[in-house]
């Protein structure tokens, strides 16, 4: 009698402790991808330098990239003030 309330005890410890770890697994788990989205970086792996007369706007069609693409891959860039021999992003990746 005692010793079967005892092995319920047990067993209900072990339980509990098994769900516990796995909610506490699924948490990490999800800290883990949130993580990783978060650290996404973008890699530039083509530049191409300004030319006299080009416009962010040309580059990009001459690229074939669309405008939402080239801002993206080229972000803090102020189109209304290229100057010649500045890099820009023409091919980026996610890393
Ligand atoms: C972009 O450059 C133009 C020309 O130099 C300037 O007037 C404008 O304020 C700049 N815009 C930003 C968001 O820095």
């Amino acid at each position: 009698m005692a010793k079967a309330t005892i092995s319920i005890a047990i067993f209900l410890l072990a339980s509990s402790l098994l769900i516990f770890n796995i909610s506490v697994k699924g948490r990490n788990l999800f800290r883990e991808v949130v993580v990783e989205e978060a650290s996404l970086e973008l890699q530039c792996n083509k530049a191409y330098g300004v030319k006299s007369g080009d416009t962010c706007f040309a580059i990009a069609q001459a690229f074939k990239l669309t405008t939402d693409h080239f801002d993206f891959i080229n972000p803090n860039l102020n189109c209304s003030a290229l100057f010649v021999s500045q890099w820009l992003c023409v091919n980026a990746f996610l890393t």
